[in-house]
This record gives C-alpha cells, sequence and structure tokens, in this order.
C-alpha cells in the first residue's frame, strides 16, 4: 500500500493511504497496490451535483478579489507539497520524478494564472445606436462545469480546468482517471485547505467512468463540460451532451508532425524531437507523432536522432536518472508493439529499440524508425508510446500536404533556419498550435487547443476563463428622452 512504497509520511499521503473503498489504484511500473478508494457511483454524483447546484450561487457573489485570494492560497499549498505531490504523479502514473515535479509547477501555475484573470472579467459599454438607449455586456459564470481529465497529467488537466471555472464563479466536479485517482484527491484536499469550499470543488473517482460521464451529460445542471481524452470519447460525449444543450471544452487526439527542413540546426532539431517526442515515455497529446524530414538532411538527423534517442534511461520513474518511464497498462504496450512490429513487417527500418524494454512488462524501448510510409498504422495513429517513426519528403508543399493529410489538428512542429518559410508553413499547418524551432510549446499563458477532430475551445491564457462565462447583453431603454 502507499505508505509502505514510499518513505515519506507526510499528512497527505498518510490521508490518502488511509482512504478505502473498490477503486484499486496500482504503479504501473510493477502492478503493486497503492490505494484502495472510495469509488462513487451514479446515484452518489446525482446528489453530489444537486449540493454543488445548491452552493454554486454563494461562490459567484462573492468578489472576484476573494475567490483570486482562495486560489492563491490553493497555488501556495500546491507549491508547498511539490515533493509530495511529485511522488503521488510518479507512483500512480509512472513519470519520471523530475517530470512529476515539472507537472506540479505546471499545474500550480493555472492556478496562480487564473486567480489573476478572475479580477479582469470584464464587461463592455457599447455605444447606442439611438439615443435613448444605453447598451453594455457583463460576463457571468456558466454554473456547475464537470470536467473528465486523463491520467498522463494527472495534476494539470485538473487545475487547467478547475482554474478557470472557479475563478469564473462556477463549481467544479471532476471525475479522474481511474487509474490516477490520488493526485487528484491530493488536489482537492489542498484545494478545501485552501478555503474553497467542498461543494464548489469535488473530486469523484469512480470504477463506472461510462455511467458518470452519463450523468455529467445528461443532468441539465450541469452546464458546462471539459473533456481531456480520446476522439472516440469525446464524440460519444459531445452527442450526448447535445441532449441538454451544454456548453463544452473538448481537448482530444492529434497526430502531430515534426518537419525538419533541409535548412534546419541539426542540434537544435534533434533536441526538439527528444523535448517532444519523448516526454512523459511519449504520452502526451501534443507529443510528436511522425517525423517527416527533407532528403538532403534525411540521414545526418536520423542518425544524430538515433545516438541521442541510444543514451536515454528507462526504468522505473523514481529511480535517479530515468529518462522513459513505464506505459501506463498493458493494453497501451501492445498497441505500441502492435503498430511497430506492422511497420517493420512493411519495411520500416529500426535504428534504434523496436521492441519491449527488459525493465519489465510495462516498458518499451526508445525506438527510431526510419522508411515509415503513410499507408503504415504507425503514420496515422496515436502512438502515445516512446517511438520516433521518420518519413522523408523532397519538397516544402509535400512536406505541408503530408502533415495536413490527417483529420486530427493539435499540435504541428517544425525546424527551419529560413524566416520566410517559418511565416509561410506556419500559415498553412492546419493545426491548434504550432511549434517553430520549438518542442516544448505548453504554457499557462498561451491557449492550449485544437482544430478538426482534435477539439473544440482554448484552455490557459486569457481566452481560457471566456470557457465557463457567459455574455449577457443588457439594454437599458428611456435614457435621455427627455431632459
Ligand atoms: C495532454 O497531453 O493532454 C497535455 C499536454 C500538455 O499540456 O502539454
Amino acid at each position: 500500500m502507499l505508505e509502505s512504497t514510499t518513505s515519506a509520511k507526510s499528512v497527505l499521503m498518510q490521508s490518502l493511504a488511509a482512504s478505502k473503498g473498490g477503486l484499486e489504484v496500482r504503479n504501473p511500473a510493477d502492478g503493486t497496490l497503492l490505494a484502495n478508494v472510495k469509488a462513487y457511483d451514479a446515484v452518489e454524483v446525482e446528489t453530489v451535483i444537486a449540493q454543488m447546484h445548491a452552493a454554486w450561487p454563494a461562490w459567484s457573489g462573492l468578489s472576484a478579489k476573494v475567490r483570486s485570494t482562495r486560489l492563491k492560497a490553493w497555488n501556495n499549498l500546491i507549491l508547498d507539497h511539490a515533493d509530495e505531490l511529485a511522488q503521488i504523479v510518479t507512483l500512480e502514473c509512472g513519470k519520471p520524478l523530475g517530470e512529476s515535479m515539472g507537472e506540479v509547477v505546471y499545474a500550480a501555475s493555472f492556478v496562480e494564472w487564473f486567480a489573476e484573470e478572475a479580477r479582469r472579467a470584464y464587461g463592455e459599454v457599447i455605444p447606442a445606436h439611438v439615443a435613448d438607449k444605453r447598451l453594455l455586456t457583463i460576463r457571468q459564470p456558466v454554473g456547475v462545469s464537470a470536467a473528465i481529465t486523463p491520467w498522463n497529467f494527472p495534476l494539470a488537466m485538473i487545475t487547467r480546468k478547475a482554474g478557470p471555472a472557479l475563478a469564473a464563479g462556477c463549481a467544479m466536479i471532476v471525475k479522474p482517471a481511474e487509474a490516477t485517482p490520488l493526485s487528484a484527491l491530493a488536489l482537492e484536499y489542498l484545494a478545501h485547505q485552501a478555503g474553497i469550499p467542498a461543494d464548489i470543488f469535488r473530486v469523484v473517482p469512480t470504477t463506472d467512468p461510462a455511467a458518470i460521464g452519463d450523468v455529467f451529460c445528461r443532468t441539465p445542471e450541469i452546464r458546462k463540460l471539459s473533456f481531456t481524452g480520446s476522439t472516440r470519447i469525446g464524440k460519444l460525449l459531445l452527442e450526448k451532451c447535445a441532449t441538454t444543450v451544454k456548453r463544452v471544452s473538448m481537448e482530444l487526439g492529434g497526430n502531430a508532425p515534426f518537419i525538419v527542413f533541409d535548412d534546419a540546426d541539426i542540434d537544435a532539431a534533434v533536441e526538439g524531437a527528444i523535448a517532444s517526442k519523448f516526454r512523459n515515455a511519449g504520452q502526451t497529446c501534443v507529443c510528436t507523432n511522425r517525423l517527416l524530414v527533407q532528403d538532403g538532411i534525411h540521414d545526418a538527423f536520423v542518425a544524430a536522432l538515433a545516438r541521442r534517442v541510444s543514451g536515454l534511461k528507462v526504468g522505473r520513474g523514481d529511480e535517479a536518472g530515468t529518462d522513459i518511464g513505464p506505459i501506463i497498462n498493458q493494453a497501451g504496450v501492445a498497441k505500441v508493439d502492435a503498430l511497430v512490429t506492422q511497420a517493420v513487417a512493411m519495411g520500416a527500418e529500426v535504428h534504434v529499440g523496436g521492441g519491449r524494454h527488459p525493465a519489465g512488462a510495462a516498458f518499451y524501448a526508445p525506438t527510431v524508425l526510419s522508411k515509415v510510409t503513410p499507408d503504415m498504422d504507425i503514420f496515422r495513429t496515436e502512438i502515445f508510446g516512446p517511438v520516433a517513426p521518420i518519413s522523408r519528403f523532397a519538397t516544402e508543399d509535400e512536406a505541408v500536404r503530408l502533415a495536413n493529410d490527417t483529420p486530427y489538428g493539435l499540435a504541428a512542429y517544425f525546424f527551419t533556419t529560413d524566416a520566410i518559410r517559418m511565416w509561410r508553413v506556419m500559415e498553412k499547418l492546419e493545426y491548434g498550435m504550432v511549434g517553430v524551432n520549438d518542442g516544448l510549446i505548453s504554457t499557462e499563458i498561451a491557449p492550449f487547443g485544437g482544430v478538426k477532430e482534435s477539439g473544440i475551445g482554448r484552455e490557459g491564457s486569457r481566452h481560457g476563463l471566456d470557457e465557463y462565462m457567459e455574455w449577457k447583453y443588457v439594454s437599458l431603454g428611456g435614457i435621455g428622452a427627455k431632459s
């Protein structure tokens, strides 16, 4: 159990370990049991929603300054408990401890950012079209909001939604991923310590995600659903949310291209590829999924990337020096292996890796493949593993065509030293986010989100607050008609 797997005996960890219930939480590195967490059923979640619906007007009625102060207190508590939170993330999600610490800081940054944005939810006064009217708009919270969050960023994907929701004056109920409820419960504990009421921010782990998703979609009191996960599940949720015409934010799958032009700085491109491909063992929505490399630089780039990848250390996230942790579960390992096996059978060449790793059943060797072609599944499927498939191209037009030939449009990357090409290609890429000579684009201050089947809406940045607010237009008549 949790307390015996770690030397830290903090109040936070002990309270999580003491929780008893039907949801088993296991360490993906070795399958050991970490905790049994209370699992909510549909009826219990309906009760929680009713309580939140009754409570949220009081929260939205607080001044923006008071909500901002509570959010700042939450941000401070997250940072004060950074070591413990990072250990929890590594235990239940597997990522290397350094990356988990990075995630804690990333998670806190959304809370801090939206604590500040809470005070800038301005309306407007519109110059009227007739003399005796005054027109204005105000912004109001949408109401009780629900979030369904993934296991790959078990803290940050919650705060990226809860930060703006709470700042706007909404209440938020979160169903965390079944694999990673402990991080979510730790965040909830700290939020309540910071003075955010229990009926305003709630975490409801479950063993029945479909039933809880149904409750979120069909309950009229839930006015907004924010989901991060697969496009397949996102489409189902969209259909269900239509029955109550709910506001939605969807952060869905990707198939990120990483283009290296002949004129790229090769060392910078290799480091960019490492950052964007191998973060969290390749298990992020914005991870590079396929590399497109121009003829003139192809062989040198493949050799340099393979050299760099062969130095990545695979192991448990809590082992010093680990670069690549486990894949979240056996289905994930099998999927990665099947994609590589098919690509190799169809003519792809393995430069490093190419199979499961001896560290254990959950580990896949960091892999570089060349001679990958668009007819291979690996070119079109979100890999979610540490595999870099490389295809070659001859012209800029061909690279853009290959990059855009996908239903997805989340993140794209390209490397070039030609300033004119930077603008030209950036404008042509049909993606919500583009990294130009940059493999790590995520930050709380910029809008995160995709186009096409990669999603709806933007998270983070000043636009993130809009997702949880409605504009109300007010027409004041009978003004100025008489003196
Ligand atoms: C994700 O994988 O969904 C989020 C990645 C990020 O925020 O960088």
